[in-house]
C-alpha cells in the first residue's frame, strides 16, 4: 500500500507552524482531521476465507492471540494502510496459551475481541464478542483444514465448553493423547485460531449490513443466570458455561 503523508505528519507539522496566522488555520483543520482520524479505525468487510487462512498463519507467527489480531487487523492494513498497519502487532503476544500460560482466556478469544474491541464500541462491541463467545464454548472444533498443513496429523474434534484455554485445551489433548508441548497441539491451536478469526469475521460482516443477531449463551448459564444474573441478589457475574466448575447439579444442595 503506497503511504499517503499521515495525519500524525500533519499534526507534527501544525505544531510547527503553531503561533502563526498559517498556524491557526492549520489548527482548525487539524482538529477536524483529528476528529476524523478515530473513526479511520472503521470496519471495512473482510473476506471469511481469507481471514481463516492468515489466523492459521499468524498463529504460527506469533501463536493464538496475536495470529487472531493480526488476521483482522493486520489485514485491514494491507488493504487500507493506516492507522491499522500502524498497530503495535507485537504487544498481541501476552495473550498466549491463556495470557503468558495462564491457560485463561483462550488466545483466539482474546486476540479476536480486541479486535472487535478496536473496530466498535459499546453494545455492539459486547454482543460480537458475546456471540462469539457462545459460539465458541459449543463448537466443535478445529474445523479449518488448511490446504498445506504445517503439520499434517490426526486431528480430532472437541467442543471446549468453556472459553478458557486450561479447558479447551485439555479437552482435545485428552482426546487426542497428545501433549501440551508436541506439535499437534500447535496445529490443532493454529486451526482453532482459523475458525475464531472466520467466525469473528462474519459477524462483523454481518453487523455491517445490518443483519447480525446476537448469539446465545449456553441454556445451562441463561438458566442460573435467571437468579444469578448481575443485577439480582445472589448474583454471580459470569456469561460462562456454569456446569464446567459448578457441575450440574440443581437445585442446589442448600438454598
Ligand atoms: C431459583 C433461583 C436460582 C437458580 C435457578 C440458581 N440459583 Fe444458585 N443460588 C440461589 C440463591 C438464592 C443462592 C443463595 C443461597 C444461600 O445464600 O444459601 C444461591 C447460591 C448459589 C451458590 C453458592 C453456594 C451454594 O450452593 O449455596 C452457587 C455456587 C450457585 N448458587 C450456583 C448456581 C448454579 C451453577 C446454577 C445453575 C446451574 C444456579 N445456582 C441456579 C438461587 C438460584
Ligand atoms: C471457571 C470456573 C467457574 C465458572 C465457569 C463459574 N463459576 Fe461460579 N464459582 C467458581 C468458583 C471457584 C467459586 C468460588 C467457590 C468457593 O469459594 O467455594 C464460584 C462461586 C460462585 C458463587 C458463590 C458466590 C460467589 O460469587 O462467590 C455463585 C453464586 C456462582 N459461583 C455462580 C456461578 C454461575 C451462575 C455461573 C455461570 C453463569 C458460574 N458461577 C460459573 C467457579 C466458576
Amino acid at each position: 500500500m503506497k503511504k499517503e503523508i499521515t495525519r500524525r505528519q500533519l499534526l507534527g507539522y501544525g505544531a510547527v507552524m503553531g503561533g502563526t496566522l498559517a498556524g491557526g488555520a492549520m489548527l482548525g483543520n487539524d482538529m477536524a482531521i483529528a476528529g476524523k482520524d478515530k473513526k479511520t479505525w472503521a470496519y471495512h468487510e473482510l473476506d471469511p476465507a481469507e481471514t481463516e487462512k492468515l489466523g492459521y498463519e499468524g498463529f504460527y507467527e506469533g501463536r493464538c492471540c496475536f495470529g487472531t489480531f493480526k488476521s483482522i487487523i493486520g489485514q485491514l492494513g494491507d488493504k487500507y494502510g493506516a492507522p491499522y498497519e500502524d498497530f503495535p502487532f507485537e504487544m498481541m503476544k501476552y495473550g498466549t496459551a491463556g495470557v503468558a500460560f495462564w491457560g485463561t482466556l483462550c488466545g483466539a478469544m482474546n486476540g479476536t475481541a480486541a479486535a472487535v474491541g478496536l473496530l466498535l464500541s459499546g453494545e455492539d462491541r459486547d454482543k460480537i464478542i458475546t456471540s462469539l463467545y457462545a459460539w465458541y464454548e459449543k463448537t466443535e472444533f478445529p474445523i479449518y483444514s488448511p490446504p498445506k498443513p504445517v503439520h499434517d496429523c490426526n486431528m480430532p474434534k472437541t467442543s471446549a465448553g468453556s472459553v478458557l484455554c486450561h479447558r479447551s485445551v485439555g479437552k482435545w489433548l485428552q482426546a487426542s493423547g497428545n501433549t501440551f508441548i508436541s506439535k499437534e497441539k500447535l496445529e490443532r491451536c493454529a486451526r482453532v485460531a482459523a475458525d475464531a478469526a472466520k467466525k469473528a469475521v462474519e459477524l462483523l460482516n454481518a453487523h455491517l449490513h445490518g443483519t447480525f443477531k446476537e448469539g446465545a449463551i449456553s441454556t445451562t448459564a441463561s438458566s442460573c443466570l435467571a437468579c444469578h444474573g448481575i443485577e439480582k441478589e445472589a448474583n454471580a457475574l459470569s456469561k460462562m458455561d456454569c456446569r464446567i466448575c459448578h457441575g450440574d447439579k440443581l437445585p442446589h444442595p442448600k438454598r
